[in-house]
């Protein structure tokens, strides 16, 4: 980590608050002429070029990028490191391409050498894409948070994983016990969990692949130890939930399966909530629990259409997830383009300052961290991008006829991708230069 002092002066851009809570005006901060001051991995300045400039030692190190945006670092708040090599499979929805596609997948990650080797592809391409924290699925194996860790450890990335568990209703070379699951997920946790940059989120895959046991010692695990997170999915597919109806007849709703196991709570982040009615809603933001909305996957696996207006409705924590492999990118600037689109259909509008808040300050407010990362604040981490106007020719030639920050924002949303992303920076580092 850089322990010294170096600047970033180029058009600086972040979210200082929900727009839907504020307006879109009072949500954000641009400097067309800005200035980043890094210090020891943390930002220690941030403001318009002319007033910083002469504040700084004349000997400080100043790295000027024209033509191009600084942003803090965009957060994945849900992905699956072993569904890497399964992107883009073709024809199923959620059950079927689960047992078709994933399950076979996943079956590989007990193999350490196989998952070294992923979970090294998977930490380039997060950084290639920008994307500098994500809450992470694992497979059932162990192996597959370790070699993740051991990765995120190398270049001190804040990144948040757990090992997934799931105990019955998938091919037997896949399922752990409750027991083993807790035994495993509590030696992980004890050793990974507030190391360096990285924490823990215990994984229940999904309420019909864990009994009542598992459950129960799901939620015992948070009880055990302060700050972990929980994370699994929710309400995706509509098959997918009569399914959870049959299997917990005594509970409410899906929502309350997790309810009961005492799942919900600050540092709970539940993917997809695509179906979810309105008291559901209700529960999780009463419970300071948040979802992840995954666009790209909701379309691919025709799961349905997000209502962030009702989840807004609700002051509901939302992040975005690529949900890869069920999603189809691992660039949030791609997810955006399809999170506006699904609002489209919705009849609805996403601002590009409301999906630049999504891709940042929203996933940083999803995971509690926001003192630490989803901006670009004095004291933050310094994890953050260069985005680069001329990416593309196309590109280049459209943003010549921006006329000003917000439609600059939106076309960088529409055509943007890994491509746009220039150097991601973690912990004050460059991590990715493209
Ligand atoms: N529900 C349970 N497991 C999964 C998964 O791996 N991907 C998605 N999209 N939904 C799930
Ligand atoms: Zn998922």
């Amino acid at each position: 980590m850089p322990l010294t002092r170096k600047a970033y002066r180029a058009a600086i851009l972040h979210s200082i608050a929900d727009p839907a809570e504020v307006g879109i005006e009072a949500s954000y901060e641009y400097f067309e002429d800005g200035l980043l001051v890094v210090d020891g991995g943390k930002i220690s300045a941030l403001g318009h070029a002319s007033d910083l400039l002469p504040t700084l030692p004349a000997d400080i190190e100043i790295e000027h990028y024209q033509d191009a945006l600084i942003t803090p670092g965009f957060i994945d708040t849900h992905i699956h490191l072993p569904q890497t090599g399964m992107v883009g499979s073709y024809g199923e929805q959620l059950l079927d391409w689960l047992n078709t596609y994933t399950f076979p997948c996943e079956s590989q990650f007990g193999d350490k050498a196989h998952a070294d080797e992923v979970a090294d592809i998977f930490i380039k391409e997060l950084l290639r894409n920008g994307t500098t924290t994500a809450l992470v699925f694992g497979s059932v194996h162990p192996q597959s948070v370790n070699s993740f860790f051991e990765a995120a450890e190398k270049l001190d990335l804040r990144m948040i994983a757990g090992k997934v568990m799931m105990d019955r209703n998938a091919p037997d070379y896949l399922v752990d016990t409750a027991e083993s699951s807790y035994v495993e997920s509590k030696a992980l946790i004890e050793r990974w969990h507030g190391k360096g940059r990285l924490h823990y989120a215990v994984t229940p895959r999904f309420a019909p692949t864990s009994t009542p046991e598992q459950l129960t010692l799901a939620g015992q695990l948070l009880t055990e130890y302060p700050d972990l997170y929980m994370q699994t999915h929710i309400s995706e597919n509509l098959k997918e939930i009569e399914w959870v109806k049959e299997l917990f007849p005594e509970r409410k709703g899906y929502l309350d399966v997790y309810d009961h196991y005492q799942l919900l709570g600050e540092r709970s982040v539940f993917a997809h909530g695509v179906h979810l009615c309105d008291d559901e809603c209700a529960r999780l933001a009463e419970t300071g629990s948040a979802i992840s909305f995954c666009p790209t996957s909701n379309l691919f696996l025709g799961s349905g259409l997000f209502n962030l207006p009702m989840a807004e409705k609700h002051k509901l924590n939302v992040g975005l997830g690529t949900d890869v492999g069920g999603g189809t990118s691992f660039s949030l600037l791609q997810t955006l383009n399809e999170a506006y689109k699904v609002m489209q259909l919705q009849g609805a509008r996403l601002s590009p300052f409301k999906s630049l808040y999504l891709a940042t300050l929203g996933g940083a407010r999803a995971l509690r961290l926001e003192d630490r990362i989803g901006n670009l604040q004095p004291g933050s981490d310094a994890d953050f991008l260069v985005l680069d106007y001329h990416a593309t020719p196309l590109l280049s030639y459209r943003l010549k006829q921006s006329n000003n920050i917000a439609e600059t924002l939106f076309v960088l949303m529409t055509l943007g991708d890994d491509r746009t992303v220039q150097q991601t920076y973690a912990a004050g580092a460059l991590v990715h230069q493209r």
